[in-house]
């Protein structure tokens, strides 16, 4: 079988690797910076303490309206705003949807029509330029976005995405002293977001040897940190190894694929605006039990990672192992907790399996039974 592997152009990791912004953009010397960032970083300081710095030898603007789990028409407000300010560099710093919105504003920007023409699922067009060069940061140990080439937008009761390499960053830093003030909720939430990444792509039926690395590396890594990082927030330790670790899931996801936990995550996200970590958390346990006859010997590899020592689980056992995982990180565990009711997961069910893209890469092929079915699951928790 032939593979391929897809990297950024560069990335920089490690505690202090913030300083090689500047360097890069020595190099490439942007006559009009466009940075787009989220309010709370701006109110709490970081894009001052790491940006301001610039200002002094760059043209910067700065763009804040980000919505979480933005919208379309946040997206299309966006691109406008930067093909009207010929900005020749964007710099995304924040969470996913930060960077997902710095990628559109870089590639759509430069290309004729709208983001919604160049959607996956619905778009009619082809991006026949590059965009200008991109920067993403991010302040959160979790999406991966800074090294994929996708940007999910909600849409009326679903996400699409545009995905194309265009979208790749030229350069992705990822210093986990950006995320030493995450707060608790969004340290678990995206930290279960990134080791559903790796055990996503580990499981996929796209993996190979090189994302196998990259996905056990990163299980590794969160396993054996994330709730020190959820728990002790200021720990440099636990957060150097939540950032290395979101990174080399994101790296393994983007080359592999996720699957069924992504797929019927979305549809929680934009019908009821769950946050997209927490999304895949509620859901996680409950996709595991349902796949693991298909994948036994993986999924085995990845439960005595997180437990540190060896045996053979039945399904029961890995259902019960991911559900004390979620709610050892405070997270609830069931859709009810979350107030969605229980008429709804029909309609889930039915936006769910839209996501032919991701649904495709389940070692266990998930059809509409299966999907309500884990939805149900989820709905009632272990009780
Ligand atoms: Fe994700």
């Amino acid at each position: 079988m032939i593979s391929t592997l897809r990297f950024p152009r560069r990335s920089y990791t490690g505690w202090g690797s913030i300083a090689k912004l500047f360097e890069e953009l020595e190099d490439l010397k942007p006559s009009r910076i466009l940075v787009v960032t989220d309010q709370t970083l701006v109110k709490i300081g970081l894009v001052h303490q790491y940006l301001s710095p610039l200002n002094k030898q760059f043209n910067v603007s700065l763009y804040t309206d980000v919505e979480p789990e933005p919208s379309l028409a946040c997206a299309e407000r966006l691109a406008a705003y930067a093909r009207e300010g010929g900005f020749d560099c964007v710099i995304g710093l924040g969470g996913g949807s930060a960077l997902d919105l710095a990628k559109i504003a870089a590639v759509i920007s430069q290309n004729e029509g709208d983001t919604a023409d160049y959607l996956n699922l619905s778009g009619t067009r082809k991006l026949k330029t590059r965009g200008v060069p991109k920067i993403l940061i991010p302040t959160t140990s979790g999406t991966g976005s800074e090294v994929t080439d996708i940007a999910v937008v909600s849409l009326e009761g679903t996400k699409d995405v545009v995905t194309h390499d265009f979208l790749l960053a030229d350069i992705a830093i990822v210093d986990p002293q950006l995320t030493l003030t995450v707060p608790k909720r969004i340290t678990a939430a995206t930290g279960i977001d990134a080791l559903t990444h790796a055990v996503e792509a580990f499981l996929s039926v796209n993996a190979n040897e090189a994302t196998d690395a990259l996905a056990i590396k990163a299980v590794e890594l969160i396993a054996g940190s994330l709730r020190n990082a959820v728990e002790n927030g200021e720990n440099q330790e636990a957060r150097t190894a939540m950032s290395y670790g979101s990174y080399l899931a994101g790296l393994a996801f983007f080359n592999a694929g996720v699957a069924g936990v992504h797929a019927l995550a979305y549809p929680l996200g934009s019908q009821f605006k769950l946050p997209h970590g927490e999304s895949n958390a509620v859901l996680l346990p409950y996709v595991m039990k349902t796949i693991s006859s298909t994948c036994r010997n993986k999924l085995n590899r990845v439960c005595n990672i997180l437990t540190n020592h060896g045996e053979e689980r039945s399904e029961e056992e890995i259902l019960t192992l991911f559900y004390k995982l979620v709610e050892s990180v405070g997270l609830p565990t069931t859709l009810k907790e979350y107030g969605i009711p229980e008429s709804s997961l029909t309609s889930l069910t039915e936006d769910a399996i839209k996501q032919k893209r991701l649904l495709a890469r389940s070692p266990k092929p998930l059809g509409k039974d299966e999907i309500y079915q884990i939805y149900q699951m989820a709905f009632n928790g272990l009780n």
